[in-house]
Formats: C-alpha cells, structure tokens, sequence
C-alpha cells in the first residue's frame, strides 16, 4: 500500500510518517514545506503551487493521501488551494484521511457528535480564520468525496515520536522552570488526545476501509485549568504552580466554551484506545 503524508514535518505528521515508515505493508512518502525537514527522505512540496502539487502527485499515485498540514493565518489558502488540489488528483479508489478539529464546533456549546452541525466564527476573531478554513475543508470534502475519513481532534499533546513537546506544553514549562505561576481558564472545556494515540489512530484508518467523520480522543473532557495541572504534575512539578485564569477576559471572551467531543463512534469502529 502507498502512502502520502502531507505535512510530515509537522507535530502530528512527524508521528503519523515514523511509524508508518516502521510498517514493512506500507511504502510511505511525505512532504514538507519549510526546512529543515525532520527526515531526510521526505520530499520540499508546497501544496498550494498547483504545477510542482501535480508533478508531485502524478509520480506517487497513492493509495492514500494523509493531512496534516496547517498554517494558521494562511489556512484559508491552504484549503482553497492545497486541498482543491488534493481532491481534484484523487481517484474514487484513494482514500484521504483528513485531521480535523474540534474548532468546527464553534459555537462551544458540548459535547458534540459527529453529526452534529458545525458552525464558522465571526470574521473579527482571531482564531475564525483557521476556524473557518477547517469548516469549509470539511465541506469540500463531504461534498466532492466518498473515500475519505475526517478525524477530528481537539487539543494534541505530549511528545511525539521524534521527541519534540506540543507548543502547550512547551508553553507551560517555560514559567515552571523560573518556580513562576502560570494561570490557565478553568471554563474552556476540550477533549485533550495524545500525539501518539493520534498519530495510531490515523494510521488505522489508512490500513481500513472505514469511511466518514470520527471524533479522536478519550472519553473524558477537561477545562485548559485541570488539563495543565495535571501536565505540570506529570512534568515533575508542583500542581500548585497552575492557577485558575479569569474567566472574563475581554480578548478572550468569544473563545469556543465547550467544544469537546463525543468520542463513542471511534470506540466502537477501530481498536485504538486513549489515554
Ligand atoms: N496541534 C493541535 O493541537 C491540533 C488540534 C486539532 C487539529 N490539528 C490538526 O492536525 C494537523 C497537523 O497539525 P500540527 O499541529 O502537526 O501542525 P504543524 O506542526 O504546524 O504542522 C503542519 C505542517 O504543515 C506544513 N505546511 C504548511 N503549509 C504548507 C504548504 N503550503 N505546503 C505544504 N506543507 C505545508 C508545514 O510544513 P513545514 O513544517 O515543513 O514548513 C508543517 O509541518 C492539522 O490538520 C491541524 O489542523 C492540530
């Protein structure tokens, strides 16, 4: 079986590419756009350059076609171009497996189940335009395809399989090391889902033929405040360190509550479990 990863450099594809390449059934490729690359073998492609995509494409032919690519203020383009250009090259035999994000539940009001109804945020927020982007990636897709997953994912944490920390946690370590406090919100709910369990799960889907939308994740939803405590326990510090954030932070006000996910579905479809 071929695979292609797109955005095999990243945190999350960085995972779902090694262990692919440790499967012997599957002939791996990947991309990435920015050097350094974090393997030797993986090819420089950006996706939104419709020549150098289709050159690239045409020479792989995969059997499945693997996402995990972002870029923040330029989602927009990512999905209009990089993934148009992914759906307009794929076969009715090639499955795409798309990871996604709980960030298409904007209206924060969960647990949410796969099938309930995602919504865009208000263009004035700072985070609508990676919010908005992965719902109009998740609409081409429902619309053009049959053969594909759409894994979505609330925050990804912990160490990946090169060794590099989510940039949360990262985040957290900084005031920890200094013996500082560091103040997290205690009414922003997610389901958390560990880079590894993540990156397993993808590679499930690859190898079957499930199709449609999955919610990835434990069954368990945590506050941003829980969530680090426990992280700067596990990190070998003092939970004490974390503290309860204001809850009424103007600039924070129309961040998504609750946008944990109801995780049930991928239960009962695949064997991967979650911490
Ligand atoms: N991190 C989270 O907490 C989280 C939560 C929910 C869902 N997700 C989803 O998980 C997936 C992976 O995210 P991540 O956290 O691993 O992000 P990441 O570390 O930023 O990786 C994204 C990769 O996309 C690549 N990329 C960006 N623009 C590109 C372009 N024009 N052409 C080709 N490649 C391009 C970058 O390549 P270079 O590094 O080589 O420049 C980067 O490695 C995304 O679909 C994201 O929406 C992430």
């Amino acid at each position: 079986m071929k695979v292609c990863v797109f955005g095999a450099s990243g945190y999350v594809g960085s995972s779902i590419y090694k262990l692919l390449k440790e499967d012997s059934a599957i002939d791996v490729t990947g991309t990435y756009l920015e050097d350094p690359a974090m393997f030797d073998d993986l090819n420089k492609l950006d996706i939104n350059e419709p020549e150098s995509f289709s050159e690239f494409y045409k020479q792989q032919e995969p059997d499945v076609v693997v996402w995990s690519v972002m870029s923040g203020p330029d989602e927009d383009e990512l999905i209009q171009e990089g993934l148009q250009h992914i759906i307009t090259h794929l076969t009715p035999q090639t499955k795409l497996v798309y990871v996604s994000t709980d960030f298409v539940f904007t209206e924060g009001k969960g647990p949410y189940a796969e099938d309930d109804p995602t919504s865009r945020m208000p263009d004035d927020h700072p985070l609508s335009t990676y919010a908005n982007a992965k719902v109009k990636a998740e609409h081409f897709i429902n619309r053009e395809l049959l053969n594909y997953t759409i894994l979505r994912a609330g925050p990804i944490y912990g160490e990946n399989e090169i060794g590099q920390l989510d940039e949360r946690t990262e985040k957290l370590l900084v005031p920890l090391r200094l013996k500082n406090t560091v103040a997290y919100r205690d009414d922003l709910v997610r389901t958390f889902v560990h880079v590894t369990d993540l990156a397993q799960a993808v590679i499930e889907f690859v190898k079957n033929d499930l199709t449609g939308t999955y919610h990835a994740g434990p069954d368990k939803s945590q506050s941003y405040y829980a969530f680090m405590v426990q992280m700067a326990e596990a990190l070998g510090y003092h939970g004490d360190s974390v503290e309860q954030a204001s809850e009424y932070e103007e600039v924070d006000k129309a961040i998504p509550k609750n946008t944990s996910l109801m995780t049930d579905k991928i239960t009962n479809a695949i064997k991967q479990t979650f911490r």
